[in-house]
């Protein structure tokens, strides 16, 4: 095992060199990468007040491959989207947005996470956004069922031979064509011995960076993190020349640079503190801590520069006016958001013409009804015959019971190629 003293200064200069198009993580605090809170907006919001990298939310291999990339005309904004593959009604062809981001603002300084459990479909799903990003990260620390369940995030913990494979095969794929470097995101092990083991093989696979999750995977969020195995986790990176990012409690720019030295790591990852308030990536020397309201309203333009989903917006936007709650709970439209938090005529126009652009488009219209034969009424209805109305009532011509009736051995629903030609709705 290494020793705990060995400091930055004396350690050897080793380094895995840098890519290119790839970024060093020494020296950066850094937002970190969060699924809902970490949407453009925010990274923006987050770069804004001096974060020096932004990690994009965890997107899953398999959402991304089969998406089309393209430039939102009106926005200058590049999105990767698709027509969502659990979607039930094969007549809705409204496609989601899978992943959104800045090309101009975020140049060089966004690094994309990926969700994967296969080396094959990691390397497919990189391919479709190395060109546009600064790095592949991989999450091998998501202890969420969603993720675990299909063998990526913290699972891959406990599949290191496979958490391996899809590193090497990043690095060997997507390094020398994209000239981007390749980094991996994990959580502490039970013990020192197995986080030490996992770490050494980690760092012998091509990657230039690394970022430990200061919790084991059973520990929940607001548990204190644990600062016990970092030291070391920091050295065995230093020795093999990767960047080693801590992540876990960090409040700030400030404390970052104080724990940075004090466990001898290269750099620091910020995430609950800063989806509360973005600007804790300004150190007090450059004026500290923002006032909520310009936080608020910063982020308002930054989301409707997006066109972002106003869902997540006021999802964010509750973490930034968490005082001043009221402000923004009752809000249904980027309208109502801007006269809330008093933005101005200009923001209010922005803000009608976001809200038409993504009202939700009409429903596609309903097949129509087909017509069938209504059944002759029978003069006599054999005994014990089932259900409907007696033959001693007959309805009359202007009975409510409109519903055409089928005989007993009908099929109950029409067959399905005659489905087929129904539903099969012109799309916008
Ligand atoms: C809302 C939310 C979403 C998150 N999504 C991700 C994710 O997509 N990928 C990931 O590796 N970690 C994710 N995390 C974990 C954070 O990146 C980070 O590791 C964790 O919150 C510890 O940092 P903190 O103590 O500064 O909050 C998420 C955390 C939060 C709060």
């Amino acid at each position: 095992m290494t020793t705990p003293e060995l400091a930055p200064k004396t350690a050897p200069q080793k380094m895995v060199p840098i890519p290119p198009r790839g970024v060093d993580y020494r020296g950066k605090v850094v937002l970190a990468p969060m699924v809902r809170s970490g949407e453009l907006p925010c990274r923006l919001l987050a770069l804004h007040y001096g974060a020096d990298l932004v990690w994009g939310p965890e997107t899953v291999d398999h959402a991304l491959i089969g998406s089309t990339r393209r430039i939102n005309p009106r926005t200058g904004m590049l999105e990767w989207s698709r027509i969502p593959s659990n979607n039930a009604k094969a007549a809705d062809t409204t496609e989601s947005i899978i992943y959104r981001l800045d090309p101009r603002r975020e140049a060089g300084k966004l690094i994309f996470q990926i969700g994967t459990s296969d080396a094959e479909r990691a390397v497919a799903a990189a391919r479709m956004v190395a060109a546009d990003v600064a790095g592949i990260d991989v999450n091998a620390g998501c202890p969420k069922p969603f993720s675990t369940s299909g063998g990526m995030g913290a699972a891959l913990l406990r599949t290191p031979d496979k958490l391996m494979g899809i590193l090497e095969a990043l690095v060997r794929e997507i390094v020398p064509v994209f000239g981007i470097g390749v980094s991996v995101k994990i959580r502490l092990l039970e013990t020192v011995e197995e986080t030490e083991r996992l770490v050494r093989r980690l760092v012998g696979t091509g990657i230039t960076g690394l970022t430990v999750h200061c919790r084991t995977t059973p520990m929940r969020p607001r548990e204190r993190a644990i600062r016990g195995q970092l030291r070391m986790v920091g050295e065995v990176c230093r020795e093999a020349g990767v960047a080693c990012v801590m992540n876990g409690d960090v409040e700030g720019r400030d404390a970052a640079e104080e724990l940075i030295k004090e466990f001898g790591v290269d750099g620091a990852m910020v995430a609950t503190a800063a989806e509360k308030n973005p600007s804790v990536f300004r150190g007090e020397a450059k004026g500290g801590k923002a006032d909520w309201k310009e936080m608020a309203q910063q982020f308002v333009w930054y989301a409707m520069e997006a066109e972002n989903k106003f869902g997540n917006t006021k999802f964010s936007l509750a973490h930034l006016v968490k005082g001043a709650h009221q402000l923004v709970s009752w809000t249904k439209t980027y309208e109502d958001v801007v006269k809330s938090l008093g933005m101005g005529e200009e923001a209010l126009k922005r803000a009608i013409e976001v809200d038409n652009i993504l009202r939700k488009p009409p429903p596609p219209p309903k097949p129509p009804k087909v017509k069938e034969k209504k059944e002759e009424i029978p003069a006599k209805r054999k005994k014990g015959s089932q259900g409907g109305w007696s033959p001693k009532s007959p309805p009359s011509p202007s009975s409510p019971l409109k519903k055409p009736r089928v005989s007993e051995d009908a099929p109950k629903s029409p067959p399905k190629a005659q489905l087929a030609v129904e539903d099969a709705i012109p799309v916008s």
